[in-house]
């Protein structure tokens, strides 16, 4: 075991992405042992308890008295009132802080935890299945070892990029972090066209499903940009070709860029409803 997996790792919040967190982090090697999870429900302390031997607790004092890095993963709307009375405890202990919260940005979380080195990260939905993408955005304070050991805690579920400007997280929530819910559509959509071509329904979510998958991973294994796949499935005259006519008929491309352009301006506002100090500052938002 590297000194780097031996770091005591807490966690404030202990529901479904903490769980897949913690999952990961123990299935990489991690001890179990110098995990620290703190959720005040029962239920949930008891389900990441299966996971392995990890340090459970009801208290959130004990946590951020125990840990090197502190994962903030409870509900944005929650964070304001977990962080505050934490304060004086973090000022004294100093964590790394790693917030998983969507939306909430790094001066709203340091309005509350105190000028303290953070990382926010924006992870996505597969994460849950160890195929997340977490994009992560480091406070000046955060030095290299800081950031080593938020990518430890955030490849465990998956892929883990950097950006260097927070304001590119907005364009990362409406590509990665909402991006999950746009193939399930896609595949709600073809799903629904198979069966309309004469399939019946578990047939076409069969067909539809391994497709995506295996789109997924060639393009992935691959390395070849997905444009070029496409070319290269795409005789002209054929099947794939009229299909792709009828996309470019109704404006596939410029359709996707407004999705992805509506969901960036909502992570905008978003953040500016849940940033405590934006009612104060006038011109944010
Ligand atoms: N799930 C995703 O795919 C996803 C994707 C991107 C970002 N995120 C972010 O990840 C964070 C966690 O999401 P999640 O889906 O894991 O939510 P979740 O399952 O609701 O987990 C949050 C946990 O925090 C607990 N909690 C509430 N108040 C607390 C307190 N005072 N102290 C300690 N724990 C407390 C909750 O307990 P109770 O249930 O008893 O309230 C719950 O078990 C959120 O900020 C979310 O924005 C999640």
């Amino acid at each position: 075991m590297t000194s780097e997996q031996m770091r005591k790792i807490g966690f404030i919040g202990g529901g479904n992405m903490a769980r897949s967190l913690v999952g990961g982090l123990i299935q990489a090697g991690h001890d179990a042992a110098a995990i620290h999870v703190s959720d005040p429900s029962a239920a949930a302390r008891e389900a990441m308890g299966r996971l392995g031997d990890v340090q459970l607790s009801g208290d959130n004092d004990a946590v951020v008295d125990a840990v090197d890095v502190l994962v903030l993963a409870v509900k944005p709307q929650a964070m304001g009132t977990v962080l505050a009375p934490l304060a004086s405890r973090l000022a004294n202990r100093r964590p790394l802080l790693v917030s998983i919260a969507a939306g909430l940005t790094t001066t709203a979380l340091r309005s509350w935890a105190g000028p303290l080195p953070l990382v926010r990260c924006m992870p996505n939905t597969p994460a849950l299945v160890g195929a997340g993408m977490s994009v992560l955005y480091a406070t000046e304070a955060v030095d290299a070892a800081g950031r080593e050991d938020a990518e430890t805690v955030m490849r465990s579920a998956g892929a883990v990029l950097w950006v260097e400007q927070e304001a590119q997280l907005d364009a990362v929530t409406a590509v990665s972090g909402s991006g999950p819910a746009y193939f399930f559509h896609l595949m709600e959509a073809m799903i629904a066209a198979g069966v309309e071509q004469g399939l019946d329904g578990e047939t076409s979510r069969a067909l539809v499903l391994q497709t995506a998958l295996g789109a997924a991973r060639m393009a992935v294994e691959s390395g070849t940009d997905p444009g070029e796949l496409r070319r290269q499935v795409t005789s002209p005259g054929g099947t794939t070709a009229a299909a792709l006519d009828a996309f470019a008929k109704g404006d596939l491309m410029g359709l996707v860029s407004r999705a992805v352009t509506a969901a960036a301006e909502r992570s905008v506002t978003l953040a500016a409803e849940l940033d405590p100090g934006a009612a104060d500052a006038p011109g944010q938002g």
